[in-house]
């Protein structure tokens, strides 16, 4: 039986769900990610690191709520929060103290965070970002970098790994105040030198695609400081690394302070939330009496109650790095148990990442050792390479069928995932590799 076959033979379920939702959903799903042949998987439930599907099967969790869930699914600490709040009211159309002290911990844990306002989505976190740079500067052009995802709306949508071409419905002016660059400081320097209307740029703090493409060590210092040198505003989007790469994200690790943060995913908890912080005089554009522009941001569900409560309660359990430590010696372990695979199957490719998140690339070079790789050190022809069509596309469904689901050709790992987890997914890899193998997809 072949790969495709099992995969059919396993799911009757979620095929059975797939055909209901194809009748009410665009291509039967809610998010371009989860779109793939012949069939998604449908989830049912999910407890700490695994998940199970709608056929009853146990999966290990490499998605982790796309990477909002830094404490597995349904932490202790951070559901009684929710659930206490939920008795409460879940919208009390107020304001309430839950939201205080949500802001309060992000300005504890984010260095740069002095006030923070909160959206419902990391999209809405950039995209209320950029009206900030551009009413405080007072100039409307944006850079922000190649491949590097920010959401999907119309500011950041071109040259995204989700834009095949010009981004379709998204009027010209729009794309034209935006310069897409390669991550370059000569670059920088000359688009800001051709139009002179530069008043942010726009940076993924892990580099394209939360980290495929990393960012070269000092490249964000040295952005920081043209930025300050020319009055542009500066800002980080930390949507993914914030709270995951240490508790105060990319910004802690290296030092840096940027003008503005975008924040979602593990800051609400594993409930939807986003949030802008930053510096006072930035976001005083916010402000009601402020003497410059004030911007106008309602939004039914910005700091609903619940995000906020989960929220706090995730961050107050992350805050001290004992989780993130935990997650990077899982990642790291997993990493190097998947690079010795491939060694000794003598297959081209690696496993790679950062923190507490894997990558794969099954093509091009193989890695000589079994260790893990920083891509820092890698060449990006190497990184470029990815995983492609019918290859991602055959490993997705035999890591399926051997248990584990990864979050495109890779995933994150959290702090609950277990030594086991760890060991039982480098197997699943092993059978995976074996089985493409043989039917000359590796
Ligand atoms: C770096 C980055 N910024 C922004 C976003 C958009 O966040 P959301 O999906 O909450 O709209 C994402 C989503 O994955 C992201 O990875």
């Amino acid at each position: 039986m072949t790969i495709e076959q099992k995969y059919i033979e396993r799911h009757p379920n979620s095929a059975r769900l797939y055909e209901r939702a194809r009748k009410v959903l665009p291509s039967g799903v809610t998010h371009d990610s989860r779109y793939m042949t012949p069939f998604p998987i449908y989830a049912e439930r999910a407890a700490g690191a695994h998940k199970w599907d709608a056929d009853g099967h146990e999966i290990i969790d490499f998605v982790m709520g796309h990477g909002a869930l830094m404490l597995g699914h349904n932490f202790p600490s951070v559901i009684e929060a929710a659930q206490a709040q939920m008795a409460l009211g879940t919208h009390l159309g107020a304001s309430t103290l839950k939201e205080i002290e949500w802001a309060e911990e992000v300005t504890k844990i984010v260095p740069s965070a002095e006030v923070v306002r909160f959206t419902s989505s990391g999209t809405e976190a950039t995209l209320m970002a950029l009206r900030l740079a551009r009413t405080y500067t007072g100039k409307p052009g944006v850079i922000k970098f190649d491949r590097h995802f920010h959401g999907w709306h119309d500011y950041v949508v071109g040259n995204s790994k989700y834009s095949t071409g010009a981004p379709a419905g998204v009027p010209q002016a729009t794309l034209d105040s935006v310069s897409g660059v390669p991550l370059d400081m000569n670059e920088v320097r000359q688009t800001v030198s051709d139009r002179s209307d530069v008043g942010a740029i726009i940076v993924e703090s892990a580099g394209a695609s939360s980290g495929q493409l990393p960012v070269p060590r000092g490249f964000l210092a040295e952005l920081q400081a043209f930025c300050r040198g020319e009055g542009i505003v500066f800002i980080m989007d930390e949507v993914v690394t914030g709270f995951r790469w240490a508790p105060g994200g990319v910004q802690e690790v290296e030092g840096l302070k940027p003008d503005l943060t975008t924040l979602a995913k593990i800051l609400a908890g594993g409930f939807p939330g986003g949030a802008v912080a930053g510096r006072r005089e930035v976001m005083e554009h916010l402000q009601f009496g402020n003497k410059g522009a004030k911007i106008g941001h309602p939004g039914t569900f910005n700091a609903n109650p619940l995000s906020a409560a989960a929220g706090t309660a995730a961050l107050r359990e992350i805050a001290d790095g004992t989780h993130q430590k935990r997650a990077n010696e899982l990642s790291a372990q997993l990493r190097s148990g998947m690079n010795g695979v491939m060694c000794e199957l003598g297959l081209p490719g690696f496993v790679y990442g950062q923190a507490s998140e894997f990558r794969i690339v099954v093509a091009g070079t193989q890695v000589p050792e079994a260790q893990d790789y920083d891509p820092r050190d890698l060449p990006w022809s190497l990184l470029e390479q990815g995983m492609k069509g019918e290859t991602a596309r055959m490993l997705q469904l035999a890591m399926t069928n051997h248990g584990a689901h990864l979050f495109g050709a890779g995933g994150l790992v959290s702090s609950v995932h277990s030594e086991d987890d760890i060991a039982r997914t480098v197997e699943a890899w092993r059978n995976s590799l074996v089985e493409m193998r043989a039917e000359q997809f590796v």
